[in-house]
């Protein structure tokens, strides 16, 4: 006994002097010297926790029959000779083919047979939680009827820069309302069995210098506050909400390059947030193997170093062209990373695809990333199956509920009595000239800005089954209608004594123009990702101030992946309306003809602010490198429309902006504060001993627990039905160092005309609670706290206190 004792301490204290040097202590350049990452080892193994439990000890039992090689190969991807775009390798003896991971937040990228959905862009500006849920749900029934195990997606970053060039994969810029729109998309792409992956972990901001090595990536330097506060508050959702997987970004953060960030995986990931499921690199974001190891990255994807070198890797578990691989079985085995460990990695990941049932009759692969033909070196690879469905319909649905009106002097809705005769202008309205999928400089992936925008570039893409652009949906429509319109076009930016013919004599003038960006893999324009001006693309604004030279009922229309400047043409007299119809996917004409023609009442709201001058926003894109390039997130809390309000500065449209066809009246706003108390460690009646409260996925039960309930009525006082989004805002005591205020509650009711409805909206206790730093736990501040209602963050209706 004694000895086995001992030879127990000895392994402890081998496995702890391994695990101290986990996390390569980059040092910080002069200057920023507190911006580094403390190292916390060891990786905690999942625990089961909630209702994890079942699934993780049927994974325990599992990995506890495999041998060392097959849980290597189930770490490792076997490269980009795989038929998803990333696959681990088999556990042959047991006939497991390997996990499938494939893109992307938006559908399934480059198979045939499948639906492009709105960007995550507009599923936030529907403010819609059943739309959130009902496309996640349809995408994940994508995803499974293509046998894949794991969609990677969703994509939680914020657009801490306006210019950001993946912003429109996320939800927007305010973390409350990604959180929302996080969760429910997780929840519907796990309902139907498919692991869902949030992404990006973590301050992945922009796409210049976001990897490489330590001199080509930059270090997002956050503080502890902002992390929590800020960029950590979605993937916190998206962990309650039951996540079965998260992926550590390519970009640095305080030094620490993310994937061997231990503070951030097992301090908070692991830790604080008790994820149970694993953790995933970006594809070649791994760069070091044990580091990676010990600081809780469970599989590395593609398995390759880097891109361009990237020979076959058929047998992971014995490559070496990797971090792992073949090096995860000497390190293991020379004892720099622990056999718990490697279990645990192994554990984690059949912990989510046991969760989620794909032990049972889940489909098999039946796409081929690498060829569109039906087999692969005498393989069938591509069995072409057809999992559209009719999603179509929920994506003309999220697609017209995410048009935002930002002007309305009277040019909406058009009839089809009265639009006479219709003239469309600009390269937008139209197809794209080389085809839904086609890039005139034949780049994939969308690298291209050619006819409507329905999407932006990059991995965060899927192929348009076809592409129902705003001229076809339109010039349908008015054929179908017979009231005698016309519909003319001029699809070029720069035939103007065209645009002026045509303008004279439109009694309706629809001007549409885009702005398009995405991953920095693909230059369009001389844009490497992200953008390089907030300025419409091809000349928008001199076709817009053309048409409405000409034209006096001219509605501008604009595609565009966030926010652009609109000063120079927004009060031009002849402009009678303008909607923002983001990126809505394959249905983009249809749902914008639903909204343009009144058949829906548009209930879209900005998901960020559009300024009056780039200027005004607080943060923007560092375009150039000096080496070691440090962004240090200076402004805090302050992301966005809290910049603007704490620095008193008018945009020109706000975040949760948005105009209707009708008008609303707001009235009795109450709030009820019954707050829930922290759950103490309990003391067991049998044994004496007390044990400390298990933290479930996603924080602190009464963190998760409604604590004040707002209630106000709303009526709709015009003259047609509609949905209004009413944003619930909190300000809190000035002690607690808040913004002005902060989005924590939104809905989206349809209301009748002349008809009332009453709601009540719930804050959470970690709706009023701020980040303590120094007990490193969430605290609701002493004091008074204002709750107002509107129907924007400046269009405040009516507001009340309450004090803690
Ligand atoms: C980064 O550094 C800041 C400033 O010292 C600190 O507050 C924060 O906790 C650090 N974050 C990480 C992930 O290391
Ligand atoms: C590891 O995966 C590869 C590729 O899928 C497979 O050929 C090999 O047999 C697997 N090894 C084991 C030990 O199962
Ligand atoms: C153990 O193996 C790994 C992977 O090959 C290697 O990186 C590490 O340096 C080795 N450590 C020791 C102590 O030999
Ligand atoms: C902004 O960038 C777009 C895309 O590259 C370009 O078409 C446009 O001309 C630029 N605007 C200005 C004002 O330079
Ligand atoms: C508005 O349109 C009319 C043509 O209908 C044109 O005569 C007038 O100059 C336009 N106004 C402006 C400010 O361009």
């Amino acid at each position: 006994m004694l000895s086995t004792g001992l030879l127990t301490l000895a392994l402890a204290l081998s496995v702890a002097r391994a695990d101290i040097q986990a996390g390569v202590p980059y040092p910080a350049p002069a200057g920023f010297e507190e911006w580094t990452s403390p190292i916390v080892v060891p990786s905690p193994p999942t625990t089961g926790a909630a209702d994890w439990a079942a699934a993780v000890a049927k994974a325990k039992k599992f990995v506890s029959g495999l041998t060392l090689l097959e849980k290597v190969n189930v770490t490792t991807g076997i490269g980009s000779n795989s038929r998803c775009l990333g696959n681990t390798g088999a556990i042959t003896r047991l006939g497991f083919p390997g996990f499938c991971l494939h893109d992307s937040p938006l559908g399934v990228r480059l198979a045939d047979l499948v639906s492009a959905f709105p960007a995550a862009i507009n599923v936030a500006s529907t403010w819609d939680p059943d739309l959130f849920y009902a496309r996640g749900k349809a995408m994940g029934e994508e995803f499974r009827g293509k046998g894949i195990n794991v969609a990677l997606g969703p994509m939680t970053n914020l657009g801490r820069v306006a210019a950001g060039g993946r912003n429109w994969e996320g939800f927007g810029v305010d973390p409350y309302l990604s959180g929302i729109a996080t969760a429910e998309t997780v929840k519907g792409i796990q309902d139907v069995g498919v692991i869902a992956c949030a992404k990006h972990f973590i301050a992945n901001e922009q796409e210049h210098f976001r990897g490489g090595s330590l001199s080509e990536a930059y270090s997002s330097n956050l503080d502890d506050r902002t992390l929590h506060e800020v960029y950590a508050w979605p993937f916190a959702n998206a962990v309650q909400a039951g996540v079965g997987s998260v992926m550590c970004s390519y970009n640095r953060i305080n030094q620490t390059f993310a994937c061997e960030n231990s503070k951030l995986i097992n301090g908070i990931m692991k830790t604080e947030l008790n994820f149970q499921g694993f953790l995933v690199s970006d594809w070649a974001a791994m760069l070091d193997g044990v580091n990676s190891a010990l600081a809780g990255t469970d599989m590395d994807m593609p398995g390759f170093r880097a891109y361009g070198q990237d020979p076959d890797l058929p047998d992971p578990s014995l490559s070496d062209n990797g971090f792992w691989g073949k090096f995860l079985v000497d390190a293991v085995n020379n004892g720099s990373v622990s056999t718990a460990r490697l279990d645990d990695m192994v554990t984690r990941s059949f912990a989510a695809y046991f969760k989620l049932g794909q032990d049972k009759g889940y489909p098999k692969t039946n796409f081929d990333v690498t060829t569109p033909d039906d087999f692969r070196n005498g393989v069938l690879v591509n069995e072409h199956v057809n999992v559209q469905g009719n999603h179509k319909a929920v994506i003309r649905e999220i697609g017209a509920a995410s048009v935002v009106l930002l002007k309305n002097k009277g040019g909406l809705p058009l009839s089809t009595k009265k639009a006479g005769r219709i003239g469309i202008f600009g390269s937008d309205a139209g197809p794209h000239p080389a085809g839904p999928n086609g890039c005139i400089n034949g780049q994939g992936d969308h690298g291209c800005n050619d006819g409507t925008l329905a999407q932006g570039w990059g991995s965060g893409t899927a192929n348009f089954p076809y592409l129902i652009d705003p001229l076809a949906a339109i010039t349908n429509f008015v054929a179908e209608q017979g009231d005698g319109n016309t519909v003319e076009a001029v699809l070029s930016e720069w035939d103007f004594g065209k645009v002026d013919a045509i303008g004279r004599y439109a009694d309706t003038c629809l001007v549409f123009s885009n702005a398009d960006s995405g991953e920095g893999y693909i230059t369009v324009d001389g844009n490497q990702g992200d953008r390089n001006n907030l300025t419409l693309w091809n000349s928008g604004e001199t076709l817009i101030k053309r048409a409405a030279g000409a034209c006096d009922n001219t509605i501008v229309v604009l595609h565009t992946v966030g926010p652009v400047l609109v000063e120079d043409w927004i009060d031009h007299p002849n402009i009678t309306a303008v909607v923002w119809a983001g990126l809505p996917g394959q249905e983009t004409g249809n749902s914008l003809v639903d909204v343009l023609f009144g058949k829906v009442n548009p209930s879209g709201r900005l998901p960020f602010t559009v300024a009056k001058s780039r200027a005004d926003y607080n943060a923007d894109v560092v375009y150039s490198n000096p080496g070691n390039l440090q962004i240090t997130y200076t402004e805090g809390l302050n992301i966005d429309y809290r910049h603007f309000d704490a620095a008193n500065i008018t945009p020109r449209f706000e975040f949760g902006f948005g105009l209707s066809y009708t008008d609303f009246k707001y009235s009795g706003l109450s709030a009820r504060v019954s707050i829930p108390k922290r759950e103490e460690p309990s003391t067991s009646a049998k044994t004496g001993h007390s044990t400390p409260a298990v933290v479930p996925p996603g924080g602190p039960a009464d963190h998760w627990k409604s604590a004040v309930k707002v209630s106000f009525t709303i009526k709709n006082v015009g003259k047609v039905d509609g949905h209004e989004v009413p944003q619930v805002y909190l300000s809190y005591p000035a002690s607690a160092g808040e913004p002005p205020k902060v989005l924590r509650g939104f809905a989206r009711p349809l209301i009748k005309k002349g008809q009332s409805k009453t709601l009540t909206l719930e804050l959470l206790k970690r709706d009023i609670s701020i980040w303590d730093v120094v007990s490193q736990s969430w605290v609701v501040p002493k004091g008074r706290y204002t709750v107002a209602v509107g129907a924007s963050s400046r269009d405040i209706r009516q507001s009340t206190t309450f004090t803690v």
